[in-house]
């Protein structure tokens, strides 16, 4: 397979037809790599020297690993007989091409033109299994997505207990590891450590997809910078349990691989059954980690998010305006003021439903508190309306408050153990969206609130991991599904809401930033990036988030001062720097701005207005990190013509020095002019690229410059 710029060789090796990965890399003009395979040294091919068939097992680079013959690392594939039997072996059957790309039943998914797609058939004889192998290339964007299908061909019922997406074969060479570790406030910190012997990597068990981990992995040579050396990218398209592991074995191989958490997984596959897995994204760059990046951010901008030219409004959130506290009268206020500024949505985020005024009550009954908000949203949006700013709506659909009238009516609708207390967290229990009857319950009542008014916008939030999982709508010896099984209806229940609602933009949110994954960019184009809105930690939380993920995902808001999370308090300006890039708003109450702070408010919208195109579509470059060197921080976007460029520019710790820092570019165009739009200076794009931007110092700590290049020729 190749893409752009890299090749990826399988090869199949003996006359039991093993499938073995040869190759992943940048591209290469051989067509034969099969000596990578070392099939002439010991050990040898089983038929050969049968003797050493668990050597072989125990060394050889399968392509899809499989349990139980002696291959004693990470497998991709485990299965259980009806007699307790462990073990699975895979053989070679045959292989098929075709252009385009076939959906995912039930799960999120690549999409799109310019793709082919190789399926390669394997087979256990003796279990009886199909398993489909699926490759697709996405030859612009240098992407390749797998996934797998496992059939149960034979008579007898089977339990699979590992079924992973991906698997990746790599003779070590000085590798280091990068995943993106957090936890609330502080999610996806970049983590860059040696490769080292064993098991290491991400995951999470929590039945999201967590803040603690993110469900990505990159492998890059230790030399490899932003700009330089080789990266291995592997992003899973899925948001729930997962595993993302790198193993480095006695014989300086890694296997990496990517599904999936076994944990607690069994899914039982009846005769005829079939089991598909979600898709993993591999990317493998030359250009080091910026080169990762960029190809995630243009393949998730093109081939997976399905709302990418949806209109971004910008907005004010009600959250950290009002928390509980309010009624339509104050949110009106709010909504004056966001008309006054400019501002395009009003967001009633928590509280607007049931009898909630605090974190107590009211999960699941999603009917409007007349109390609060006499007349219903409709009024509320009706009013709004007359001052130009539309309505969007927080929901939790996923929860249900033990003091509401559905817990009171179906207990059994949340995940619990029979016998036992299950855990609350936040007040709350997980619905089990297993069940049919409990998604449709849900549903109607989403549906018919947003029916009931003009609301544009809804933030999908989910404020707990899973515990108690099992679900009452499933036979003991399905219990292993639930966890999955509940994935599959939050995406039932999203795939219905857009359905319904085309034009509704959705944004979801997880505890902050609990549940950021290419899963759930494929129903919503923007995704609450973190609790923590504050500037100077949100440059950590979004550096680690652009790794993987398009600036135009991240929601990021102007929050209020000091900040609610962890009360620094940094200038309304820079705030509004470090937002502007991602999809972009205010969470405070703009009633309480300072006049001067209101004043910048009408400016901000101009920049996200201009400026907002070019960071949803851009290359994003990432020329120093604050995280790194203590004291500035600084990306820039180019625009893919290269006509246009935003160096974004923060100097967060004042510097006693008073010279001007050169800040090198990247990204233009060497052979074009550029016009700085502040001085006028003009220059080629090798003079601002090498020479560079000086950067006076600034006034203080936390404050930001941006230094617009725009072509002239
Ligand atoms: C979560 C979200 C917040 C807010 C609250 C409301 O914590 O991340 O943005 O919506 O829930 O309860």
């Amino acid at each position: 397979m190749e893409t752009a710029h890299t090749t990826y060789l399988i090869g199949i090796a003996g006359e039991e037809g093993f499938l073995g990965h040869v190759y992943y890399g940048p591209q290469l003009p051989d067509d034969n790599m099969q000596y990578l395979m070392r099939l002439d040294e010991p050990p040898l091919l089983p038929e050969c020297n049968s003797r050493e068939r668990a050597s072989f097992y125990g060394s050889f680079p399968f392509e899809y690993p499989s349990a139980g013959g002696g291959d004693f690392r990470e497998p991709c594939l485990a299965a259980e007989t009806p007699a307790g039997g462990r073990s699975c072996e895979l053989f070679y059957e045959g292989h098929g091409i075709f252009a385009g790309k076939k959906p995912l039943p039930g799960l999120p998914a690549s999409f799109g033109e310019g793709c082919t797609t190789l399926e390669i058939l394997c087979a256990d004889p003796v279990l009886h299994l199909r398993v489909t192998l699926t490759y697709t290339v996405f030859e612009g964007s240098d992407v390749i997505c797998r996934s797998a299908r496992i059939e149960n061909a034979g008579d007898a019922p089977l339990t699979l207990t590992e079924v992973l997406s991906a698997s990746l074969s790599l003779d070590n060479r000085a590798f280091d590891i990068i995943t993106l570790p957090g936890c609330w406030s502080h999610e996806r910190q970049i983590d860059r450590r040696p490769l080292t012997f064993g098991k290491q990597g991400a995951y999470s068990a929590r039945g999201i997809s967590s803040h603690q981990f993110n469900p990505f992995l990159a492998i890059a040579e230790h030399s490899a910078t932003q700009e330089h050396g080789l990266v291995y990218g592997m992003s899973f398209i899925y948001s729930g349990n997962f595993i993302a592991q790198a193993e480095l074995d006695s014989c300086q191989k890694i296997r990496a691989v990517m599904g999936i958490h076994p944990d607690g997984f069994g899914w039982r596959l009846a005769p005829g059954e079939v089991f598909q897995t979600p898709e993993a994204a591999l990317v493998c760059s030359g250009q080091g980690l910026g080169g990762m990046s960029r190809a995630y951010h243009d393949f998730f901008r093109e081939h997976l998010i399905r709302g990418q030219g949806k209109h971004r409004y910008s907005l004010v959130n009600s959250w950290e305006a009002a928390y509980f506290d309010f009624d339509h009268d104050r949110l009106l206020r709010l909504g004056q003021k966001a008309s006054e500024a400019g501002i395009e949505l009003l967001v009633v985020d928590d509280g607007w439903f049931g009898h909630r005024d605090d974190e107590t009550t009211s999960l699941g009954d999603w009917y409007v508190n007349e109390r609060k908000l006499p007349g219903g949203l409709k009024r509320l949006a009706d009013e709004l309306l007359k001052m130009n700013v539309k309505l969007g709506i927080w929901v939790e659909p996923e929860m249900v408050s033990p003091d509401s009238g559905l817990y009171r009516a179906h207990p059994d609708y949340a995940l619990q153990i029979p016998g036992r207390t299950p855990t609350l967290a936040r007040n709350q229990y997980v619905l089990d969206l297993t069940r049919q009857e409990v998604r449709d319950c849900i549903f109607a009542q989403l549906s018919a609130v947003l029916h009931s008014a003009p609301i544009v916008y809804v933030k999908w939030d989910m404020n707990r991991a899973l515990t108690d999982v099992f679900s009452m709508g499933l036979p003991p010896e399905r219990q292993g599904e639930t966890a999955h099984r509940y994935m599959l209806g939050v995406y039932e229940l999203q795939e219905r809401l857009l359905a319904e609602f085309p034009d509704l933009l959705l944004e979801n949110c997880c505890s902050g930033g609990g549940r950021f994954d290419a899963g759930m960019l494929y129903y919503s184009p923007q995704i609450w990036t973190s609790d923590n809105a504050e500037a100077i930690d949100r440059l950590g939380i979004q550096e680690g988030t652009s790794l993987v993920y398009p600036l135009s995902a991240m929601g990021a808001h102007v929050a209020a001062c000091p900040s609610h999370t962890n009360h620094r308090s940094t200038p309304f300006a820079t705030r509004g720097q470090v937002s502007l890039p991602g999809a972009f708003g205010y969470e405070l109450d703009l009633n309480k701005l300072s006049e001067e702070e209101f004043a910048m408010v009408p400016g901000q919208l101009a920049a996200y207005r201009e400026f907002g195109p070019l960071f949803r579509s851009g290359d994003l470059y990432r020329l120093a990190s604050f995280r790194e060197n203590h004291s500035y921080d600084a990306m820039m976007v180019v625009a893919k013509d290269k006509a246009l460029a935003v160096v974004h520019y923060l100097q967060v710790m004042s510097r006693a020095q008073q010279r001007s820092l050169r800040l090198t570019l990247a990204g233009l165009d060497e052979t074009r002019r550029y016009r700085e739009r502040e001085t006028g200076v003009t220059r080629s794009g090798a003079g601002w690229m090498h020479g560079g931007v000086l950067l006076p110092v600034l006034d203080g700590d936390y404050q930001g410059k941006m230094v617009v290049l725009e072509a002239v020729d």
